[in-house]
């Protein structure tokens, strides 16, 4: 590995692991291009439900709305896993995801403030820690997730929007550990979703939401002007719910969320 991060210990991640199906298949490769690409692969070829894919660096590491995410070797959490869609709509499994990284992180480093800027991005005390991409893959969905996790600094450039667990309680935390967490809350989650009863989700993740109250630029496609709302919640069926300027409430499925005036756009592991 090309700097002083620390390979993966399968062992260690196989003894924590309480699920019954998320992550019980799994492949562990050092170095790839992205562990998403890696998943699709192996779905093609018969990857059954819950199979991961964990590495310890990427090489073209793919973010949200096509930016890239760059994260050191050997200190952070990046990883794919391969699930059924449930029958609530689409937009319901970011937000499962993100709750998921976001219970797991926080049971990492307790007393310290762990948020989720909708649909799912996760924040420590303020900044971005994590981050989920999902795409569809044949009739199954791969859920990619990045977790700043003993990244020890970031450039200046976004040090003030990125954070890692090590930046935040200076310990180094055994990546295994969180994602075997991290996995049996998503598996939890799913369960919910795929009984078709997101409301306890809704509420969970309500409840952590960051920027409640707060009016941010709602940018709904990269072409559009962005609409100035306040965000009031989220809706029952897991759609944005926020005030606009002319005093309506609407809901918001697709979108990104930003605040203050150049824009905030937490999007990048490291880098
Ligand atoms: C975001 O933009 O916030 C989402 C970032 C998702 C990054 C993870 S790292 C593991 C998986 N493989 C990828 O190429 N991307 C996701």
């Amino acid at each position: 590995m090309a700097t002083c991060g620390v390979y993966w210990q399968p062992e260690r991640f196989q003894q924590a692991l309480q699920t019954r199906y998320l992550g019980r298949a799994w492949r562990y490769v050092p170095e790839l291009d992205s562990t998403n690409t890696a998943l699709r692969l192996w779905a093609e070829e018969g990857a059954p439900e819950g199979a991961l894919v964990v590495a310890d660096y990427q090489r073209a590491g793919r973010g949200r709305l096509g930016r890239s995410w760059l994260a050191s070797p050997g200190r952070n959490v990046l990883a794919s896993v391969l699930l059924r869609p449930a029958p609530v709509p689409p937009g319901w499994y970011a937000l499962a995801c993100g709750l998921a990284v976001a219970e797991a992180i926080e049971g990492q480093v307790p007393g310290h403030e762990v948020r989720l800027k909708w649909p799912n991005d996760v924040w420590l005390n303020g900044r971005k820690v994590a981050g989920v991409l999902i795409e569809s893959s044949g009739a199954c969905l791969i859920a990619g997730i990045g977790v700043n996790v003993n990244e020890e600094a970031f450039p200046q450039e976004l040090a003030w929007r990125a954070t890692s667990l090590y930046c935040e309680t200076g310990r180094w935390i055994e990546r295994e550990l969180l994602l075997a967490a991290l996995l049996g809350r998503l598996e939890f989650w799913w369960e919910a979703l795929t009984q078709g009863q997101p409301e306890a989700l809704r509420r969970a993740y309500e409840a952590r939401m960051a920027l409640l109250g707060t009016w941010a630029w709602i940018q709904r496609l990269p072409e559009q002007a962005p609409q100035e709302g306040l965000l009031l919640g989220l809706a029952p069926d897991g759609a944005l719910r926020i005030r606009t300027r002319a005093d309506e409430q609407i809901s918001v499925y697709a979108a990104e969320v930003t605040i203050g005036g150049s824009g905030y756009v937490a999007h990048c592991g490291y880098r």
